[in-house]
């Protein structure tokens, strides 16, 4: 039977009989809830490192979605790249709304960087932003002492490792 799902970590509804990862913010099943179960995981003061954390999360967000936008927007509309990318450029912009809810602020314009000229360049650059963001995202989740700061780091961890994963399988 077709149920609702809330995630845990960035809010959206999902309507299905089962899940696998958030289509939304990528984060693992587990985070996937019963409404009941669901509650706004921004809701917390931040401790002075958790919000310098946050605000480099949020940084690398907005810089990773508007450059995915690009690569997306760079290649021919339907293609593998285009689809592939805008999804990408989706999910990083989910966790840069997140980051900027559990830092009471507004969701900055999206800028960042520029496609580098090939699929393959880009796909080069995606592995290791991504890469860099998992590492990253490790010493913040270590640093973190919220368990709703842990939570959000521990799933972005998640979903950066699958993007890095699926940048260098197309690359081979
Ligand atoms: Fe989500
Ligand atoms: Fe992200």
């Amino acid at each position: 039977m077709v149920k609702l799902f809330v995630c845990q970590i960035c809010g959206e509804p999902y309507l299905g009989e089962s899940i696998d990862d958030c289509p939304f913010c990528g984060a693992p099943e587990k985070y996937l809830k019963s409404i009941e179960d669901y509650s706004k995981l921004w809701d917390v003061e931040l401790t002075q490192q958790e919000k310098s954390d946050m605000k480099e999360t949020l940084d690398l967000e907005i810089n990773a979605a508007a450059y995915y936008k690009k690569v997306s927007k760079a290649n021919e509309k339907y293609s593998k790249m285009d689809r592939l990318f805008k999804q990408f450029a989706r999910v990083e912009e989910e966790h840069a709304e997140v980051a900027a809810k559990f830092l009471g602020v507004e969701e900055p314009e999206l800028k960042g960087e520029d496609p580098k000229g090939s699929p393959q360049k880009d796909l080069e650059r995606t592995k290791e932003l991504e890469d860099a963001a998992v590492e990253k995202y490790q010493n913040f989740l270590k640093n973190a002492s919220n368990p709703k700061v842990e939570k959000f780091y521990d799933a972005l961890i998640h979903a950066e490792q699958g993007h890095a994963q699926i940048a260098s399988e197309d690359l081979k």
